[in-house]
């Protein structure tokens, strides 16, 4: 077991644990380890080579020796900066796919704990206070219901320019959600030790604040 501190933030699509998982790192001048991004990196780079998305042995291959970097806030697949193409819904779907096939999940395993660096880590996904750091000290599961997530989403696609469904959007977050939840690998679901953060009435920053509260307090345990 490392010595190294590790924080889990999990929850369901557009819960903001991203964006509440990147504040609390900053705040305590730890890594970040955003695992979503290494499956929607697999699902990118198997559909580039033409792997079918249900083939596991092929995704699996391209998961083990995936040429993934993140820097400055960009992401990188070999040569290519794929920090926009990685947030297509198509590429969100295709990772959703790829993340119920076990010897995908079993690929990118040590790879997720090797983001263990001195002084700290924030991990932030579906698994990591029950599968790929159950010993981390403090654990938070963030929710909110779907139609606050769908809001949330519908709010960042109208900023951007681009044209949303609030209905569609709903759905779709239910559909993933009950994919997520439902797999037979690493489902998403709390772990028995985390904290339960309900945003649906929460702010970003109150819910950075009490990530932050409840890490000091574990320490104190
Ligand atoms: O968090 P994000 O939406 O980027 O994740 C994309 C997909 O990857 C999710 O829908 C989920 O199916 C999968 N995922 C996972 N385990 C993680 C992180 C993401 O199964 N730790």
């Amino acid at each position: 077991m490392s010595r190294v501190p590790v924080l889990t933030i999990d929850g369901p699509s557009a819960s903001g644990k991203g964006t509440v998982a990147e504040r609390v790192a900053r705040a305590l001048g730890f890594h970040y380890l955003d695992s979503g991004a290494l499956y929607r990196l697999t699902a990118l780079a198997a559909m580039q080579a033409g792997v079918a998305l249900d083939d596991e042995a092929g995704v699996a291959a391209r998961a083990a020796e995936l040429p993934a970097r993140f820097h400055e806030g960009r992401v990188w697949l070999a040569d290519a900066d794929v920090t926009d193409a990685i947030r297509a819904e198509a590429v969100g779907e295709g990772a959703s796919r790829v993340a119920a096939l076990p010897a995908v999940r079993a690929a990118l395993l040590e790879r997720q704990r090797a983001y263990r660096q001195p002084p700290g880590l924030v991990a932030d996904g579906r698994d990591m206070g029950t599968v790929i750091f159950p010993d981390a000290a403090t654990k938070v599961f963030l929710t909110a219901s779907a139609q606050a997530r769908a809001e949330r989403r519908y709010k960042q696609l109208i900023e951007k320019g681009n044209s949303a469904s609030l209905r569609a959007l709903v759905a779709d977050m239910q559909a993933r959600d009950a994919r997520d939840t439902a797999r037979a690998v690493a489902p998403l679901r709390p772990a028995p030790d985390a904290l339960l953060l309900d945003t649906t009435h929460m702010g970003i920053e109150a819910a950075v604040q009490a990530v932050l509260d409840h890490h000091r307090t574990q320490q104190g345990n």
